[in-house]
Order: structure tokens, then C-alpha cells, then sequence
């Protein structure tokens, strides 16, 4: 078992996606082991998105992840972190495959939709990011982890 974290941006709650996107993950077998709504600050953004604060995109894509709330969402079960990164679908919604939800929601590549962590490294400083220790609810087999990531 495996936990990675995911984020359904700001368009993607705006536009009433949330139970589309989440039943995706859902139905492929990958439990919920934290969830929050949260309208991410500008130190926010240059935190989590530290790696990319001297792209020439970020001032974009700062502004799209502070004009409104994400949902923020630790997804647990076999494969976690592959399953929700071909579920999403290219970073580029223009590569992404058909029935990805990139694909079928995002209008471009700043406003992509959803983000997923791409390494279990990214997957525990993502969720150390967001939640706190008692935020993760280990209640079934695919969210056991949830204990062990946060106690280190
Ligand atoms: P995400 O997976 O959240 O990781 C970084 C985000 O920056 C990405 O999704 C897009 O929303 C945004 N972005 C905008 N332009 C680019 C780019 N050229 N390369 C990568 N990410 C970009």
C-alpha cells in the first residue's frame, strides 16, 4: 500500500468537479485518508511549489492557486501514486489521453485542473505539507500508512 497526495485546483472546485474528480480515484480502488478545503496564501504557493518559484510560470500559476479554495486530498491503496498520476493525465492538457481528467476538464496548462505527487519523496513532503499527524485517518488497509509517514 501506498500514499500519495492530490489537489483539485481552484477551477476544478469553482467549475463543481469535485465529486466527478473524486469518484475517479474512488472507483479505482483508492481510499481517502485526508481531505480539506483550502484557499492557498502566496507563501503557500512558494512553499509547495519551492521548485518552481523562478520558472518563467510561476507568477501565473501563483495567482491561479491563490484566487480561490483546492481541495487538498492524501489518496491511499496499491499503486497510489502511478493510479492518480494516469488518472490526471498529462501535466499538458493538450497530451492528455482521452478519458484523463486533464483530458476531459482542463482548459490549459497553468489551469490544469488537478496536481498529484510524481515520487513517494514528493508524496511525504506534499502530505507533511498539508496535513498534520491527527488530519490522517487510517481506517482501513489502504490508509495504514498514514501514521508511519507522519511520525518521521
Ligand atoms: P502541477 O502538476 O501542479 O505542477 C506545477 C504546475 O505549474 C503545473 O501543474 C501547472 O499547473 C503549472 N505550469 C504552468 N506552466 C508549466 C510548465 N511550462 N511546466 C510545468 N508546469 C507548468
Amino acid at each position: 500500500m501506498e500514499m500519495t497526495f492530490a489537489m483539485i485546483k481552484p477551477n476544478g472546485v469553482s467549475s463543481g468537479l469535485i465529486g466527478r474528480i473524486l469518484e475517479r480515484y474512488e472507483s479505482a480502488r483508492l481510499s481517502v485518508c485526508a481531505i480539506k478545503l483550502h484557499q492557498m496564501t502566496s507563501d503557500d504557493a512558494k512553499g509547495f511549489y519551492a521548485e518552481h518559484v523562478e520558472k518563467p510560470f510561476f507568477g501565473e500559476l501563483e495567482e491561479y492557486m491563490t484566487k480561490g479554495p483546492s481541495i487538498m486530498v492524501v489518496l491511499g491503496g496499491s499503486d497510489a501514486i502511478a493510479k492518480v498520476r494516469a488518472i490526471n493525465g498529462a501535466t499538458n492538457p493538450a497530451n492528455a489521453d482521452p478519458g484523463t481528467i486533464r483530458h476531459d476538464f482542463a482548459p490549459s496548462m497553468t489551469e490544469n485542473v488537478v496536481h498529484s505527487s510524481d515520487s513517494p519523496e514528493s508524496a511525504e513532503r506534499e502530505i507533511a505539507f498539508w496535513f498534520k499527524k491527527e488530519e490522517l485517518y487510517s481506517y482501513n488497509a489502504a490508509c495504514q500508512k498514514a501514521g508511519t509517514v507522519m511520525d518521521k
